[in-house]
């Protein structure tokens, strides 16, 4: 069975409204609602057992090929094949300092382009393979847009990236250097994400934007099915009574939140698992945003699905988003797991770069942000100190060096002799 004969159609997550694979391609034509892709579980349940998946020793995201709605494009250990299957690091001495038993990190800056962002760019790409599409465009604050110039560079394809003129200089040089057209836009993300769409509609280009293609999501959510691999082996709970960690509450996992794709794609992922009866119940996810880019944390707390947007301000460009575009599903995948919404201010997610840093881990502002996320969170109860805890780092901070070095106090320098040095030790 080829991957992607799993793939069997698109239900609207606003109306319900069921599609064919050919029927559309981006948003449901009737009310804009992100579009969920449907995979024939029944058929994956009967040809795989959990274990067929994590024997498998391709160590990337396309171990999980069965479980995507795309085949794996031809053309082995490119940077698109590479994608996904980031480290999960032990924190013990921030476990420590935050009262905590058990803390670990999943290391997103490890994938090729240094974020998150490579595991969607790596299934859209493979799609547009598939549809022969000869230029795929997508708005980015610099991330996306980086995952999507360095995987089409990987396999040869055109890409064409929009990005706020204000983007961080190193995702700028990113782009530039993965041989995208890149055009920057004198406005917001949310200006070059309006843009991105009706210039793809103009020139039949195959648009990426995230929460808007449906096929970002299916690569997200191989973050989760790896976070469920990481604990199946080396926890065992999930499937096995008697694991070290059996009797304790559910796994915990934060994330920080722009459009809300790459919480909503988590969400998916365990749904999915969930689905193929591989685990007995839904790990709790909690989102972390800026406070002062919080249109999906005011929803979340005024119990509603209808999110206003916001006017962004914040260090961690990543996630400065006005509108969410995933902001519906986002809600939900913290509604639906027990989870709940955090802000945090610029200063708390400058504290955590620095914080993250001396524990061994480089983040921009927007992965730190999670780790910001659940200093408040452990502060005040959200979380308890037996609660088993996964935070993501989402960004390299190689991303967004100004914003480092506001983290820290920066070098001295001396003339090069001893007196000149014990003058300052
Ligand atoms: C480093 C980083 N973290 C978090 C996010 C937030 O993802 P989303 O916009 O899907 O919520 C992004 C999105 O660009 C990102 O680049
Ligand atoms: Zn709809």
């Amino acid at each position: 069975m080829a991957a992607s004969s799993k793939f069997i159609g698109y239900r609207c997550s606003l109306c319900g409204t069921e599609y064919l694979p050919g029927q559309v391609t981006y948003t449901c034509p009737k009310d804009g609602g992100n579009l969920d892709i449907e995979l024939d579980f029944e058929a994956i349940r009967k040809k795989y057992h959990y274990e067929d998946i994590t024997s498998r020793t391709d160590y990337s995201l396309w171990r999980y090929e069965p479980l995507l709605p795309v085949s794996q494009p031809k053309g082995q250990d490119t940077p698109l094949h590479l994608a996904g299957w980031t480290p999960v690091y032990a924190m013990p001495q921030l476990a420590g300092k935050l009262g905590l038993d058990h803390l670990w990190l999943k290391d997103e800056s490890r994938n090729p382009t240094a974020s998150f962002k490579d595991r969607a760019s790596a299934i859209v790409v493979a799609r547009a393979q598939e549809l022969k599409s000869e230029i795929i465009v997508t708005a980015s604050t610099g991330n996306a847009g980086a995952a999507l110039a360095g995987m089409s560079a990987a396999v040869g394809q055109k890409a064409i990236i929009f990005a706020p003129k204000s983007a961080p200089q190193a995702k700028v040089a990113q782009l530039l250097i993965y041989g995208a057209r890149v055009i920057l836009v004198d406005g917001s993300y949310d200006d070059a994400f309006d843009l991105t769409i009706k210039a793809a509609q103009e020139f039949g280009w195959y648009c990426r934007n995230t929460g808007y293609n449906p096929f970002t999501l299916e690569g997200k959510k191989t973050a989760a099915y790896e976070i469920w691999e990481w604990w199946v082996k080396t926890h065992l709970d999930w499937h096995q009574p008697n694991g070290p960690l059996d009797n304790h509450p559910p796994l915990t996992i934060f994330v920080s939140v722009g459009d809300g794709n790459i919480i909503s794609g988590i969400h998916k992922g365990f749904k999915d698992l969930y689905a193929l009866g591989w685990i007995p119940d839904l790990p709790r996810i909690i989102g972390v945003q800026a406070s002062g880019s919080a249109a999906i944390t005011n929803a979340f707390h005024a119990n509603t699905e209808e999110i206003k947007p916001v006017s962004a301000n914040t260090i961690a460009d990543s996630i400065s988003v006005d509108l969410p575009r995933d902001g519906v599903r986002a809600v939900r995948a913290a509604k639906e797991t027990a989870g709940t919404y955090i802000p945090v201010s610029d200063d708390e997610i400058i504290q955590a770069i620095a914080t993250l840093g001396r524990a061994g881990v480089f983040a921009e502002p927007a992965g730190a942000a999670a780790y910001a996320g659940l200093v408040k969170a452990a502060g005040s109860g959200i979380v308890r100190s037996d609660d088993p805890i996964l935070v993501l780092n989402t960004g390299s901070g190689l991303k967004d060096i100004r914003a480092a070095i506001q983290a820290v106090p920066s070098a001295p320098i001396i003339e090069p002799t001893l007196e000149g040095l014990k003058r300052i030790l």
